[in-house]
């Protein structure tokens, strides 16, 4: 049972063949797009940040102040059963906005409160809101008003809301522009049953409290980008959220299970992302960042997942990453049938005070390794995390480098994996209720 697998060609290359290379996905890779993708890559260049360590530290050091604040409340809080009473904000990203009455009068408070690489994101903070009324995905080119795709291509930034509860299936994948809000809040909000959202050469982008599940490929055709640009698109990959080559974002309380490809992607120079407070269930291959051996340019990823919750019938790719940083902080890993998280390409995993529960059947799933002489210099640290039922982590590269960005002795550690089940409490899409809290 391995926690951690580091991958040999021999599987990547498997890998390479499945995964269609993404620009094909445009089919007219015109002006207009050429043009969104330079800055966007301008954009992710300014976004990386040459001192990743320090943005490990910070998040932690939220963490710990979270709970000392809190140290009076019960601590032995488990259960994952509805919670009864007064409310509990169980981490700093939900102690920020969650336990506020009003939340519904200030939605765009929670723009203050992402924390990790994706902390910039603000969504559409400055911008008017927007209210979906309309489930209905029957026209890609002109979108009806009041319907989401409509919501998303507007040009200028939106804090888009719904109405009521509502079942959305996408048409053709949900092509977004920059400086949006999807703040599911205040119904049942599910993507599901068609194709998936799309974040391609875009930024400040955040994903809030939805059900995304059972997500199909798209067969493409016309679709606006924008309101003064459609295209052809081609097969989309059928994964629940696919972040490509787009900057700042936030992805926080979702619950997502059962797509076609993955559950979340981010490849092509993606970067400055913070996925948190969701729970995944149901699906084969969860997470890919970057998606190609030749895709150099995802050196650039940062990414901080952080209070999610890994469980049932998950097979691997938690995340599976090539190049990047991964800040894997404070989740909880309660199901996984081949392993955890894998990478190849010499990715820096800094995996912190997380809880992984392995598998019952010990015979199964060996993965194959690469050689140790390719891996050993990658730097893949474990600190605080709880490895229960035979779970483990193998570690390489130079563990002082992880210090030495922070001189030393500012270096704050990431609260142990003992505190996980408390963390993660609440992950995945919450019921909020006008008028109370969430
Ligand atoms: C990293 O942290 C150090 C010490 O707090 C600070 O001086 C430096 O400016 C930070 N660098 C970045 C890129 O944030
Ligand atoms: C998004 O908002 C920022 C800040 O207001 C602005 O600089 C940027 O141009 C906006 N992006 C787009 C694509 O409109």
């Amino acid at each position: 049972m391995r926690v951690v697998a580091k991958l040999r060609p021999l599987f990547l290359f498997m890998f390479v063949s499945i995964i269609p290379h993404g620009l094909a996905k445009i089919i007219e890779f015109d002006e207009h797009w050429q043009q969104r993708q330079k800055e966007a890559q301008k954009i992710a260049t300014k976004a990386y940040n040459p001192e990743p360590h320090n943005v490990t530290n910070a998040f932690n050091h939220h963490v710990h102040k979270h709970i000392k604040n809190t140290k009076n409340s019960r601590r032995s809080l488990s259960g994952r059963h509805p919670h009864k009473g007064p409310c509990l904000a169980t981490n700093p990203i939900d102690q920020c906005w969650r336990c506020d009455k009003d939340w519904a009068k200030n939605r765009k408070k929670l723009a203050d409160c992402a924390i990790g690489f994706g902390h910039d994101a603000t969504g559409g903070k400055h911008g008017k809101f927007y209210e979906v009324t309309d489930p209905s995905d029957n026209d890609m080119v002109h979108p009806k008003r009041g319907t989401l795709r409509h919501a998303v291509i507007q040009p200028e930034p939106l804090w888009i809301t719904f109405k009521h509860g509502m079942v959305i299936r996408l048409n053709q994948e949900l092509i977004m522009t920059s400086n949006k809000t999807i703040d599911g809040r205040g119904g049942h909000i599910h993507i599901a049953g068609g194709a998936g959202i799309m974040l391609q050469y875009v930024h400040n982008v955040i994903i809030h409290n939805l059900h995304i599940h059972d997500i199909k490929q798209g067969s493409g055709g016309l679709i606006s980008d924008s309101t003064d640009h459609f295209g052809i698109r081609g097969v989309s990959d059928g994964d629940g959220i696919s972040i490509f080559g787009s900057t700042h974002v936030w992805i926080d309380h979702v619950s997502m299970s059962n797509c076609y490809d993955g559950l979340i992607d981010a490849i092509e120079a993606s970067t400055a992302i913070t996925i948190s407070n969701s729970h995944f269930t149901d699906h084969n291959d969860v997470m890919l960042f970057g998606a190609h051996d030749s895709s150099t340019i995802d050196e650039l990823m940062q990414i901080t997942l952080a209070f999610n919750h890994f469980g049932k019938r998950l097979i691997q790719r938690m995340p599976r990453c090539r190049f990047g940083f991964i800040h894997v902080v404070n989740n909880d890993y309660t199901h996984w049938e081949m392993y955890a998280i894998g990478g190849s390409k010499h990715p820096t995993i800094i995996s912190e005070g997380n809880r992984f529960i392995a598998p019952p059947n010990v015979f199964a799933k060996e993965r194959e390794y690469s050689p140790e002489s390719d891996w050993k210099n990658w730097l893949w640290t474990s600190d605080g995390d709880l490895m229960i039922n035979g779970a483990y982590f193998r570690e390489s590269g130079d563990k002082s480098k992880k210090a030495s960005y922070t001189k030393g002795k500012d270096v704050i550690r990431a609260k142990p994996g003992s505190h996980v089940a408390r963390l993660t409490r609440f992950s995945g899409a919450l019921k909020c209720l006008e008028g109370k809290p969430c």
